[in-house]
């Protein structure tokens, strides 16, 4: 059995002492120095994240990229060809943060998954609703729209990472029922199965996962967690790569 993926989403936090130090600590523990661990860091500090884990099993993520291909006068934008070479090898798309409070749409994100996939960086495509589709009762609707989207990419996904993170469970501590997990969980692989061409699909679940869920949620049939508040403790985070 392939070990589950846990990936740490470090958003807009930490400084160079912390990354160092964490980073340092994961390297040297055998719990989180493992192929399945992924850690998404500010991309300003990916050069010192590529330094310090180049030597280990841990994998790079970036927590964004840019929606412009290559190089070009687009001030300020990080394309797919630099973050390859930093050494990463997945990047999130669509993470609600950004849909919501940067407004990035579906041509955004699809241009973004273009230039992933044109430089072999596995694209973390995260979909998920707010609490007024919940509670609407159009859920599935909503996220099947977002997932509509990956039937654009103009090419084969040779591995794709799908994150379902319902937005009312992100940093809230509500964490959904098995059930609700599962319920989406067994329509999204449905989704792929159907209509994209992919040859290996991972699916994540994410939102308030933290020392004291995870051994529940891992116990569910999914690919693995994306963890972003409880990923900034190292105790904690240290927990969830232990459970097996
Ligand atoms: P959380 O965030 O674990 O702090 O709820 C998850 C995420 O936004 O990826």
């Amino acid at each position: 059995m392939t070990a589950k993926l846990i990936v740490a989403n470090w958003k807009m936090n930490g400084n160079i002492k912390k990354i160092e130090d964490d980073l340092k600590f994961y390297v040297n523990n055998k719990m989180t120095n493992r192929v399945n661990v992924v850690i998404a860091a500010p991309s300003v500090y990916l050069p010192i994240v590529n330094q310090i884990l180049k030597n280990s099993y841990i994998k790079i993520a970036s927590q964004d990229v840019s929606r412009f291909a290559n190089k070009g006068a687009y001030t300020g934008e990080i394309s797919a060809t630099m973050l390859c070479d930093l050494g990463v090898k997945y990047a999130l798309v669509g993470h609600s943060e950004r849909r919501f409070l940067i407004a990035e749409d579906g041509s955004i994100l699809l241009s973004k998954l273009e230039n992933l996939l044109n430089n072999d960086i596995i694209p973390i495509f995260c979909i998920g609703e707010p609490k007024q589709i919940r509670d609407s009762g159009n859920y599935l609707e909503f996220l099947i729209t977002q997932m509509e989207l990956l039937v654009q990419v103009s090419r084969p996904f040779t591995h794709l990472v799908v994150a379902y993170e319902p937005v009312w469970s992100i940093g809230t501590g509500i964490l959904p029922s098995d059930e609700q997990i599962m319920e989406v969980v067994n329509v999204l692989q449905a989704f792929v199965q159907s209509y994209l061409v992919c040859d290996k699909i991972t699916v994540l679940y994410g939102g308030s996962v933290s020392s004291k869920n995870i051994e529940n949620i891992l116990r569910l049939p999914l690919d693995g967690v994306l963890v972003g508040g409880a990923s900034l403790i190292v105790e904690e985070f240290t927990t969830i790569c232990s459970i097996e």
